[in-house]
């Protein structure tokens, strides 16, 4: 072959790949629906188990809209049970395919506008996110512990940072454990992620250096690497991991992780139809994921403060329990809480929401089986699950904003790390 029908070749498969795979989300389009109260989010939580819609965001009643994508065959039923319910609804997005056509477009035309990014100024694909904790943990040996939880479903590696001054052998001090990307579409949290441990090795600040000297740090940046991987070659609002169990199904891969946990498990919020993004397995932990997240926390659990189950998009911090009932501890949990999200709106756009603070249940939806529930049930005093900042664009947040999301989000990782910290030191005295 001479060297031009290789580069076309090159060039007809980079093509297809590109451009080829949001046919799937021809037809599908997302609508905003203002929520009066309770009844309202019943009525859109029966609608996903019933008609398996995608909601982006569950939204919060007079605060918050939520915003459901649904596809052309469901979408005259889907708009006429809101109208019969009374329920106040407008067009997000008309045109899901195009609309992620045009966005792979200007993620792509960040990558080419400069060639020496640090990965958590991008969307960093797993191989690169891999890459920058080994180099980490390679020019840190002092402070850095790279940890492999174990291969996920399709054999990629899981992997984790312990960040420590003492070699996590000091039990005075507590540990803060930060998981991200559970939930594949969630591409902003990545960045995020490598950020948090940028800040904490690379480039800690001197005011910053009591997070290192009190606190021992664990991070797991991509907790469902087939999931990230399959949102970035086939399918990019995938949510789910991509296990496949032919005695359940041989049409619809995945679970969705954050229902696997052994906390309530199949009980609220979740969909018996494996085919649906809020289906929960057929037992709990089915998912390796979801058991290397419980057995970080199980390993440190004598000296582990706070768990964040970090996600995107919305601007909320949210608590125990998804079936209502308030942990014993839920001042200090929401105080931690508001103190995150206060220090992030400090530092957020105008344009942005402020953050909401509260249950998870009671400000969102019902739900069981999630990691912020069995972390807080088997004794994290302080577990929640962050809804990063995602602006105006949902889970299609531009390149140009990623500097900002890290930036800010890094603030409220600060002000909850020094609250939960003196929290700690009181709970050791007693
Ligand atoms: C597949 O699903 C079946 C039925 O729910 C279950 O009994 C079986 O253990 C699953 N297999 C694996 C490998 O998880
Ligand atoms: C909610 O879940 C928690 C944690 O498992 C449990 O302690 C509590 O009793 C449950 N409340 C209700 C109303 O079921
Ligand atoms: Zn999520």
């Amino acid at each position: 072959m001479t060297s031009q029908i290789v580069l076309s070749f090159v060039l007809v498969f980079v093509y297809t790949v590109t451009a080829g795979n949001h046919d799937i989300y021809h037809g599908y389009s997302v609508h905003g629906v203002r929520l009066r109260d309770q009844a309202d989010q019943i009525v859109l939580h029966k609608l996903e188990e019933d008609l398996n819609i995608d909601v982006w965001n569950h939204g919060a009643p007079e605060l918050r809209d939520a915003l459901v994508m649904v596809s052309q065959e469901n979408k005259r039923e889907f708009l006429a049970t809101l109208d019969k319910n009374g329920m106040n609804h407008y067009l997000h997005l008309a045109d899901v395919a195009s609309s992620l056509k045009e966005y792979d477009t200007q993620v792509s035309s960040w990558k080419q506008s400069r060639t020496n990014r640090m990965p958590f100024e991008d969307y960093p694909r797993y191989a690169e996110v891999d890459a920058y904790m080994e180099k980490i943990a390679r020019e840190y040996p002092n402070l850095v512990t790279l940890v492999n939880a174990g291969p996920s479903f399709e054999g990629r590696a899981v992997k984790y940072l312990k960040i420590s001054t003492t070699n996590f052998a000091d039990p005075s001090k507590p540990v803060y454990f930060i998981d991200s990307t559970m939930h594949a579409r969630e591409w902003v949290i990545v960045p995020f992620a490598l950020y948090t441990i940028h800040r904490l090795v690379e480039n800690l600040r001197d005011q910053d250096r009591d997070l290192l000297e009190n606190i021992d740090w664990i991070i797991m940046p991509m907790v469902n690497p087939d999931g990230y991987e399959y949102s970035h070659t086939d399918a990019r609002l995938w949510r789910r991991t991509r296990s496949f169990n032919a005695t359940i199904s041989t049409e619809c891969w995945g679970v969705d992780a954050n229902r696997n946990f052994d906390i309530n498990f199949n009980t609220l919020g979740v969909s018996s139809n494996p085919c649906s993004d809020i289906y929960p397995g057929h037992e709990a932990f089915s998912e390796l994921e979801a058991r290397y997240i419980r057995d970080v926390i199980l390993e440190n659990i004598d000296r582990m403060q706070l768990y964040l189950n970090v996600h995107s998009f919305g601007n909320y911090v949210v608590f125990g329990y998804g079936n209502t009932s308030l942990p014993q501890n839920v001042v200090q949990l929401h105080q931690v809480g508001a103190a995150m999200g206060a220090a992030i709106d400090a530092k957020k756009l105008d344009k942005a929401p402020f953050y909401l603070i509260g249950n998870s249940n009671l400000l969102m939806y019902e739900c069981s089986g999630s990691s912020q529930d069995y972390a807080q049930a088997v004794g994290v005093p302080f577990s929640y699950t962050l809804e990063m900042a995602g602006y105006e664009y949902d889970f299609r947040v531009p390149p140009q904003y990623i500097n900002q999301i890290n930036t800010e989000t890094w603030e409220g990782i600060v002000a909850s790390a020094r609250l939960a910290n003196l929290y700690y030191r009181a709970r050791s005295r007693s």
